[in-house]
């Protein structure tokens, strides 16, 4: 018996880093997944297959993730190791798991690929044992997450699980996207989101009461980007893009590449702003249909891009014999 569960990446639209020191965010999914295959074993060990980066790991049952000092579990792997030693722990009948992570999210550029993993992979492992609730899946994948980043916002898990456009934490959907052109440009530059939060950290300690405003002007934009939503506004949905954008420069997350692809993109999108932590990864344009042919040419040959249309299918999950 397999069972089989897929989620969505996401983007982070307004609100990343500031989300973790609690202000609201606004993301969605985006079409592009991961799915994960899980099976019972005879083995006493837990065996994952992820073509995408890392090969194939085989570590020994019942060893918290924590304790595996294997420099590929350090990491990636980390997720999963937890979710099946729950599982294992708590079912006495099963000897081994294997499982295998399929995707077409980019790994570590903002795109939610670690999330995505760690909602499809609760669904799917615990699904061997009975099917769980979107908020059952939720709360296992943060829990999951949190072995690689104890300080996560939550927000992605929350947006990978549900799909569609959210404003979070109240997880409020936004249904009203006036067809959206949102493209994603992707500086090849990876990032370490815990490497960024703690940067972010620091900012925080050394300027408290910046920050504290910038929280604010963070919460207020957040209320205007709903206003503007509910108003078909792309004009200025576009604009508290690029004044998002400031703030992130701000709390120094941006970089050169990323001022440059942004400001390449400058005359042709209404607004351009990071996706994610920062520091290289993604960056999203909202741009007019008729420009978005001229896109490619504006970027350096060596950055992807492509459309990103919103998922509204959030985690899926089945059994197969
Ligand atoms: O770059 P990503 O996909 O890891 O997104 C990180 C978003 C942060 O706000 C920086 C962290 C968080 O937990 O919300």
């Amino acid at each position: 018996m397999k069972s089989i569960a897929s989620a969505p990446g996401k983007i982070i639209l307004f609100g990343e880093h500031f989300v973790v020191h609690g202000t609201p965010a606004i993301l969605a999914a985006i079409d592009k997944r991961v799915a994960v295959t899980s099976t019972f074993t005879e083995n006493k060990t837990i065996r994952v297959n992820s073509e995408m980066v890392l090969g194939t790991l085989e570590v020994p049952t019942h060893i918290p993730a924590d304790k595996l000092r294997h420099p590929i579990v350090e990491l990636p792997f980390r997720p999963f190791i937890y979710l099946a030693n729950k599982m294992i722990n708590s079912h006495q009948d099963v000897n081994g798991l294997e499982i295998t992570i399929d995707s077409d999210i980019p790994i570590g550029v903002g795109l939610g690929s670690s999330s995505a993993c760690c909602v499809a992979a609760a669904a799917s492992i615990s699904g061997l044992f009975k099917e769980l609730s979107s908020e059952e899946i939720l709360k296992m994948s943060i829990e999951a997450e949190k072995t690689i980043f104890p300080d996560t916002s939550g927000a992605d898990c929350t947006v990978c699980t549900y799909g569609g456009m959210i404003e979070y934490p109240s997880i409020e959907k936004i249904d009203n996207t006036f067809g959206l052109n949102l493209l994603i440009a992707n500086s090849m530059i990876p990032h370490n989101t815990k490497n960024s939060v703690e940067k972010v950290n620091k900012f925080k300690e050394n300027d408290e009461e910046r920050f504290s405003q910038l929280c604010d002007l963070e919460t207020k934009l957040i209320d205007e980007v709903i206003t503007a939503m509910k108003n078909n506004d792309a004009t200025t949905f576009g604009l508290k893009m690029s004044e998002n954008q400031k703030y992130l420069e701000e709390i120094q997350v941006s970089n050169e590449t990323i001022n440059g692809m942004i400001s390449s993109l400058k005359e042709i999108s209404l607004g351009t702003k990071i996706t994610g932590a920062g520091d290289g990864g993604c960056v999203i344009a909202l741009v007019k249909d008729e420009n978005v042919s001229k896109v490619p040419a504006l970027l350096p040959k060596d950055k992807e891009c492509f459309s990103a249309k919103i998922d509204t299918r959030g985690v899926e999950w089945k059994r197969e014999e």
